[in-house]
């Protein structure tokens, strides 16, 4: 179908970015390095009574989220296009702004009342790539078969790809995102960017959540803010690496865990003091009440005491088992010298802001190392735990100190989210990369892995 609207057709690559490897449902549409709409799904208090995220579960949320995400991303991106400025085309009422714009809207635009025409055989496609994910080719179908014909000619004409996470992450989990942004390929018929989730906590820090309307929309990418060498430090549920960036899209991880994730400890810490999952938010709030109370000084306060595990090797890696450990006997030598009395709050909270006094010295001190090791001009930091106000305000001393420009993103950006996944494609671009074509063997080919390494 010819297109009405080609002179809107800018050549910046516009992406469509899905994200799925935790418990976080996710899709973004990006033109080249700016957010024109985004959404996200949590399921983190589904999984609450779980006490961490349950794979199977993740799943299903994730085929059930999927397509009215995409419906929701799909219908602000049109909105925000010129798409509509014709207002006589839009039926009888020539005073509606494009915000007040409905669902019969978005059909009947000045592009037609036409609706979109799948052909047989790529129904079958779409099919079997979602054979696996229980309802979830019947919902895409149904949408994108009931979308104005015009709109997603002009969205097909301006997509540049699909990118999508495939690992590491939590297989159930990732294999729907993946198998979704595939049939989304198929039918679009546009390349593939699979992508690594923790490349993408990297590059979460070169944009601003903004919408394209938005007067910062042209000064907003910090890309060519970021000098090289740099040093990530990621820290999220799942993992705690450091970095080395010679360039983008050349890494070199030189720390990792040996155990548990910084995040995951902060969870499970969060659980022995009965606190609900996630527990990083709740930990962290309670350990700024007490750096901020008057009462930490009174003497019948218990001092408690955490170790910093591995804060003097040699190496680069972490651990953070032991910390956890730890809070669980603190909380068992306190109830045996208490007559088994459960911590009072502000008791609580000296346990939790002495848990968070360990995390923040191990980061910072092997961050630090890792910096000077290097000669690290830049200093990233991605990840759920960086949401974390004490631990930003602490990075944000330690780079002031060391003279080193430090990105931390937006608060939105930190948590899992599809943005960070479309800015690695994006980037992918920029350096010439052309993605994968539908039905070709390595995109049929092509599967999750949960342990994906960067
Ligand atoms: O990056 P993310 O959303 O998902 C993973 O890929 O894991 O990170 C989630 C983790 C959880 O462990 C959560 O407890 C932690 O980030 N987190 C925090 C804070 N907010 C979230 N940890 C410490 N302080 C916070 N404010
Ligand atoms: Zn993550």
């Amino acid at each position: 179908m010819e297109n009405p609207s080609n002179q809107l057709i800018s050549d910046k690559p516009l992406i469509i970015a899905i994200e799925t490897s935790c418990d976080e449902t996710a899709i973004s549409i990006l033109e080249d390095l700016h957010v024109i709409s985004h959404g996200v799904h949590s399921q983190a208090d589904l999984h609450a009574q779980y006490g961490g995220v349950f794979p199977t579960l993740a799943k299903r949320e994730h085929a059930r989220n999927l397509t009215p995400l995409l419906a929701q991303t799909i219908e602000t991106f049109l909105k925000q296009t010129d798409i509509f400025s014709d207002t006589n085309c839009i039926e009888n009422d020539s005073n509606r702004g494009e915000s007040q714009l409905g669902e019969s809207d978005l059909r009947k635009s000045k592009l037609g009342d036409e609706s979109v025409y799948i052909p047989t055989e790529t129904i079958e496609y779409i099919e079997s790539l979602l054979a696996r994910e229980e309802g979830l080719s019947a919902s895409l179908i149904d949408y994108i078969s009931k979308l104005n014909a015009g709109h997603f000619a002009y969205i097909k004409e301006k997509l540049r790809g699909i990118a999508v996470t495939y690992g590491p992450g939590l297989e159930p989990a990732l294999w729907v995102g993946l198998s979704f942004a595939k049939a989304l390929s198929a039918i679009l018929d546009v390349p593939l960017f699979p992508i690594n989730h923790m490349e993408g906590h990297i590059a979460s820090v070169i944009t601003d959540t903004i919408n394209i309307k938005d007067p910062e929309y042209a000064t907003s990418n910090r890309l060519d803010a970021i000098d090289f060498p740099a040093i990530a430090l990621l820290i999220s549920g799942g993992h705690t690496e450091l970095v080395e960036i010679g360039s983008w899209h050349e890494y070199d991880v030189i720390g990792h865990t040996v155990d548990d994730a910084v995040g995951e400890a902060y969870d499970k810490a969060a659980r022995v003091l009965g606190l609900p999952y996630p527990g990083g938010p709740e930990i962290s709030k309670l350990a700024s009440i007490y750096r901020e109370s008057e009462k930490r000084a009174v003497d019948e306060m218990p001092v408690f005491t955490l170790p910093r595990p591995m804060l003097h090797s040699q190496d680069f890696n972490f651990s953070f088992s032991g910390l956890k450990t730890a809070v669980l006997y603190a909380v068992r030598d306190f109830k045996a010298v208490h007559e088994n009395r459960e911590l009072c709050d502000l008791e609580k909270q000296a346990l939790a802001a002495e848990f968070e006094e360990a995390v923040r010295e191990v980061l910072i001190k092997k961050t630090s190392k890792a910096i000077d090791a290097i000669g690290a001009k830049t200093l990233i930091i991605g990840g759920g735990v960086i949401s974390n106000t004490y631990l930003r305000k602490k990075f944000t001393e330690l780079s002031e100190k060391l003279n080193i420009n430090l990105f931390i993103p937006e608060k939105n950006l930190t948590t899992d989210n599809a943005t960070m996944i479309g800015l690695v494609a994006v980037l992918k671009i920029l350096a010439g990369e052309n993605g994968i074509m539908p039905h070709s063997p390595i995109f049929n080919d092509l599967k999750a892995q949960g342990n994906l390494s960067l």
